[in-house]
């Protein structure tokens, strides 16, 4: 089994890919620190693997003790870097936290990784490099424009940073501009887990299904959009896993020649809040208490992805539809208020 070091894998992305990646025939080691994930996620990707995955509580920032990781873990044939912070409100109140540790992990991950001979990187980047575009669909030629927060930020210095490290001998890079991603594993073994209020709009839906929270405010209903509320493109977590084995796979069986690759991963699909929210009603049986709400600063219109590329190089497609991704949202909050 060829490993793959996974940072940021006790998170909610990471966790998935972890176990989409080990069902498809890698070893994942996963880095974490835990800054915003917690030590259950272990027991959960466990459970769903019948095993354990080796796992290192380590901030990827420290270089020295990445380094270690490397060290102690012979034989790493590629990486795939979730660690991130990743709260766009957050990241306006504390721009340099943003700077540093999401600059920073990437940095100390490009000066160990050629020590070892490592040669393959999956990057997680984010549909919020497209600023709020001009024309929709976005494609990855659609230009990038300013970001609406430091964290976008970080994501294009990210992409420009490992554009010019792959140009001058490093790493063969692929960047995964995800849109939203929802949902959790069939299993309801993992999931996304909010600290505090969350800020995305699924987990405050079911948190609000739930009795945790007494309503949900929808941002904004005066935008030029189908019903006025924003569009964006819900992606079921375990289908954006898939793309980081794809994308693994195609590096380190050397398929394609550029050393840096961009794909959107999304469904292609567009919808509203308002259109999320009536799916949940629908999928979970649960009437939402919601209200109508000023607009949220720094919340793009709409946007979606265009996934064409993903579907004709990787062969990427998604499968799980709106419906069932809320339907695993609300499976895995049954879960987790079950367990309280
Ligand atoms: N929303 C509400 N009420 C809430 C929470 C969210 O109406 O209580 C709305 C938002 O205003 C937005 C939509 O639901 O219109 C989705 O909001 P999320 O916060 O779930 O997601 P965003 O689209 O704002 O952010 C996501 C990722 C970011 C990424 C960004 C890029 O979480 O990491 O997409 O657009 F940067």
């Amino acid at each position: 089994m060829k490993k793959i070091l996974v940072t940021g894998g006790a998170g909610y992305i990471g966790s998935h890919a972890v176990v989409e990646l080990y069902q498809a025939g890698y070893q994942p080691v996963i880095v974490d620190d835990f800054s915003n994930s917690q030590e259950s996620v272990l027991a959960g990707i466990e459970a769903i693997l019948g095993t354990a995955v080796p796992f290192y509580r380590v901030d990827c920032a420290d270089e020295a003790a990445l380094r270690g990781v490397f060290a102690a873990e012979a034989g790493i044939a590629g990486v795939i870097h979730f660690a991130a912070f990743k709260a766009v409100g957050e990241s306006v109140l504390k721009p340099l936290a943003y700077y540093r540790n999401n600059l920073d992990s990437l940095l100390a991950l490009l000066a160990v990784m050629p020590e070892f001979g490592v040669k393959s990187l999956v990057f997680s980047s984010s549909c919020t490099v497209y600023g709020i575009p001009d024309a929709l669909p976005v494609t990855e030629a659609t230009p990038t424009k300013k970001a609406t927060s430091p964290y976008g930020a970080t994501k294009q210095m990210a992409e420009d940073i490992l554009t010019d490290v792959a140009a001058a001998g490093g790493p063969r890079t692929i960047l995964l501009r995800y849109f939203n991603p929802i949902g959790a594993h069939a299993s309801a073994r993992i999931g996304e887990l909010p600290l505090g209020v969350p800020n995305n709009l699924v987990p405050f839906i079911t948190q609000t299904a739930a009795g945790i929270r007494e309503k949900l405010t929808i941002n904004g209903s005066d935008y030029d959009t189908v019903d006025g509320t924003n569009v964006r493109d819900y992606i079921h977590v375990v289908d954006l896993a898939k793309a980081h084995v794809v994308a693994v796979r195609r590096l380190l069986d050397a398929v394609g020649a550029d050393q840096v690759e961009t794909f959107n991963v999304g469904t292609g699909h567009g919808n509203s809040v308002l259109e999320v929210v009536h799916a949940f009603e629908q999928a979970s049986g649960q009437k939402l208490n919601y209200s109508l709400g000023p607009r949220r600063a720094g919340d793009v219109p709409a946007i979606y992805a265009d996934a064409t590329k993903a579907a004709n190089v990787l062969g990427f497609k998604t499968e799980t539809s709106l419906a069932d991704s809320l339907a695993s949202a609300w499976k895995w909050q049954q879960t987790l208020t079950d367990k309280k």
